[in-house]
């Protein structure tokens, strides 16, 4: 049956230059969209500039140009950087268009004839100098509690305290300076406490998919129990001068940023419908936003995020929507942040990567790709972009394990066989143990374990590259009499190597284009797995598709995002840098603790990213200069072989050692000693502080082979 989707990344700021951080959730995104057009689904999926605010309408003012200069400028700056790394958007609108006006105002009115907003006067603090009402972020001050100065208006960085701006002891404006007095105004109210939105949501939340089961439980707690009404009324209205919608029927009062940001979904969508309404497709706006049409046509609608902003997609939005008349999401998939060599992102350490830097430098966009994809899971942890461990893995498994394949046997057929292929052999193990896995890994793309389908398509590169070694097609090429066998077995190889890319494909859709040249072939699609090429296609010479990453393309990198502290810009005016939104205090704090509980276990993926081999140790030798290593060369089968340095030297005498076999960490980012390359560690058990002679080298039951994978 052929789903019908639509599906969205969270919109960014139209302030800020979309990061390394940003890109999980649209390479995350992406992929799943990619993965789902290759099943031959119907899938649309959109975006659009977040582009109204506060600090839109002052960054604007500081530039000296108007608002719609600014959000025009920047939205050609994301589309440019989207483009990059290959999100393929079918729409990327703005939240300034009319489609995003037109439902803002029918959802607000339709709410509004359903007796749920509320209009009243409360007091905020307002800049006399500026003239206008203050966001907590532009608020400064002491901290109530520990007394730091030039405190955010919501919580303070130095002790993590939250509290209400009025709290701050000596309060000034971060606009001008000036001291604010709290003034009142009215404000319009979406009433999030009335007992029909509390029931909703309390069943939405609970209903099975709609989000995962972490975030489920932060919605049960948000929510409280049966009968307890813990939510209050939301402000949706913000004081001229502001840079967004006017509300229907209230001169002067606009609409907040976050109420019409989701409402964009729904705009940028509606901007699609037309265009391709207008190109001949039957595509219907109402079978996804209407709640009845929907149904009857079964829609889908998936929205991706940041965990940080689950509280805006899981209860606010939902709960416009369903009393608005409209479809409420299918489900709501939440992403943990994105930390980098372990810790925040940070512009004085460079780690603050921008998009634009990274591609400029002429880094390949599909790297970072496959490295997310690598870590991603459908948890909502933080993941690591830890350097090393990206050089490392896309060497190795990009360069090293896939590309291998065909770079060890194309050539042959293009120098011995003709650049024709030979009939490939439907029996072969390879080719079934892909076919057999393809269900499984199609079930890993869909519930978005993209590591852990990485990491079954990479075993199945390493059963090709074992074929390959197996069959030593650079010795039947020295044998006139084995060109046959030899265009069979790189014939296999080579189909291999197509099946492989079809696998990869929504993770590395240019490469799989490159791969597809390559063959000569038409854009594989998931059916593709059901047959082999034919004997006698011709395909093209091959040329290299990816190079290797190289260590100091990474820190020039990072030098070329180093900025000094004196740099750095005011985080009030950085909307999309923070991971933590404006006036988000008490979830910042929530995450804080979510992430110290997090910090006692791994789960059984982090386990599985440590590529654990058996190892044959086949030469050991002291090193000069150095009076605890032992230089050890370890065959790793398959694998080749690597050399370690290993701190043994005051347990083992080296001639011991050859011959034996251990265990090692086979993707371990190699490290550059005094003495040469360690690519890799050998596990041995020792006391807490690894004295000697308390060093004991693990040694696995008889029968192990080299190259073995420990689990
Ligand atoms: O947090 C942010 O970066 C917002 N601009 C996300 C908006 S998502 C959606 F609601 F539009
Ligand atoms: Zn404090």
């Amino acid at each position: 049956m052929t789903r019908r989707l639509l599906v969205t990344s969270a919109l960014p700021y139209a302030n800020g230059a979309i990061h390394l951080g940003h890109l999980v959730e649209y390479i995350q995104t992406d992929i799943w969209v990619r993965f789902q057009k290759l099943r031959g689904h119907t899938c649309y999926y959109v975006c659009a500039d977040d582009t109204h605010g506060t600090p839109i309408m002052l960054r604007a003012e500081q530039e000296g140009i108007t608002p719609e200069a600014l959000i025009e400028r920047v939205g050609i700056e994301h589309r440019r950087d989207f483009a990059g790394f290959l999100i393929d958007f079918d729409h990327y609108g703005s939240t300034h268009s009319p489609a995003t006006r037109g439902y803002a105002e029918d959802i607000y009115l339709r709410l509004r004839a359903e007796g749920l907003i509320e209009v009243r006067s409360i007091e905020q603090f307002y800049d006399p100098v500026k003239a206008m009402f203050l966001p907590d972020r532009y608020i400064r001050g002491e901290c109530p509690r520990c007394g730091a100065k030039d405190q955010y208006g919501d919580n303070c960085e130095s002790c993590g305290a939250a509290y209400t701006p009025s709290e701050l002891k000596n309060p000034y404006s971060a606009v001008s300076g000036s001291k604010p007095e709290l003034r009142a105004s009215d404000h319009h109210f979406f009433k999030l406490s009335d007992p029909r939105c509390q029931d909703f949501l309390r069943r939405y939340t609970r209903e099975a998919g709609r989000l995962q089961p972490e975030a489920a439980n932060k919605m049960q707690e948000w929510l409280g129990a049966e009968g307890e009404n813990k939510l209050s009324d939301w402000d949706i209205s913000r004081d001229a001068p502001y840079f967004g919608f006017e509300i229907p029927g209230a001169p002067g009062k606009y609409f907040y940023v976050w109420l019409d940001a989701p409402i964009g979904y729904f705009g940028s969508f509606k901007e699609l419908v037309a265009k391709r309404q207008a190109a001949g497709e039957d595509i219907d706006l109402a079978a996804f936003l209407e709640p009845g049409a929907a149904a009857a046509v079964g829609t889908e609608m998936y929205h991706f995020i940041g965990k940080d902003i689950l509280y805006f997609h899981a209860l606010f939005w939902p709960a416009e929507l369903e009393h608005a008349g409209y479809r409420t999401p299918t489900a709501i998939f939440a992403h943990g942040f994105l930390t980098v060599d372990g810790a925040k992102m940070s512009k004085s350490r460079g780690t603050f990567i921008t998009a634009e830097s990274y591609l400029g430098q002429g880094l390949n966009p599909e790297w970072l790709r496959y490295y997310y994809a690598a870590k991603l899971n459908a948890s909502m942890e933080d993941i690591d972009l830890n350097l090393d461990d990206f050089i490392a893995r896309v060497n190795s498994d990009l360069v090293g394990k896939y590309l291998n394949i065909a770079s060890r046997t194309a050539g042959f057929v293009t120098r011995q066989g003709g650049g024709r292929l030979a009939v490939a052999d439907e029996q072969l193990p390879v080719i079934q143990a892909i076919r057999a896995a393809a269900p499984r890994i199609a079930e890993l793309y869909e519930a978005r374990e993209f590591g852990r389908a990485m990491r079954e398509i990479m075993a199945l590169a390493d059963q090709a590259n074992q074929y390959v070694d197996q069959h030593k097609p650079w010795e039947l090429a020295r044998d006139p009499g084995s060109t046959a066998a030899l265009i069979g077995v790189c014939s296999n190889a080579l189909n291999v190597f197509r099946l492989l890319a079809l696998l990869l494909k929504p993770v590395l859709p240019a490469l799989a284009h490159a791969v597809e040249d390559f063959l000569r072939i038409v854009p594989l699609t998931w059916s593709d797995l059901g047959h082999l090429l034919a004997p006698g296609h011709a395909i093209a010479p091959y040329r290299h598709l990816m190079r290797r990453i190289e260590r100091k393309e990474v820190d020039a990198l990072l030098e070329a995002n180093r900025t000094t502290l004196t740099q750095e810009p005011a985080a009030a005016a950085s909307g999309g840098a923070s991971p933590i939104r404006h006036g988000e205090a008490a979830q910042h704090a929530a995450h804080a603790a979510t992430q110290a509980d997090a910090g006692a276990t791994i789960s059984i993926d982090t386990f599985a990213q440590v590529d654990l081999r058996i190892a044959r140790i086949v030469d050991a030798a002291a090193v000069e200069g150095a009076d605890k290593l032992l230089r050890l060369e370890l065959d790793l089968g398959a694998l080749g072989r690597r050399q370690v340095f290993a701190g043994i030297k005051s347990a083992y005498g080296p001639e011991a050692l050859i011959g034996r076999l251990t265990v090692m960490v086979a993707n371990l980012a190699p490290r550059k000693m005094k003495f040469g390359l360690s690519e890799g560690m050998v596990l041995a058990a020792s006391d807490a502080d690894g004295d000697s002679p308390g060093i004991f080298l693990l040694a696995p039951d008889t029968g192990a082979e080299p190259g073995m994978r420990v689990k």
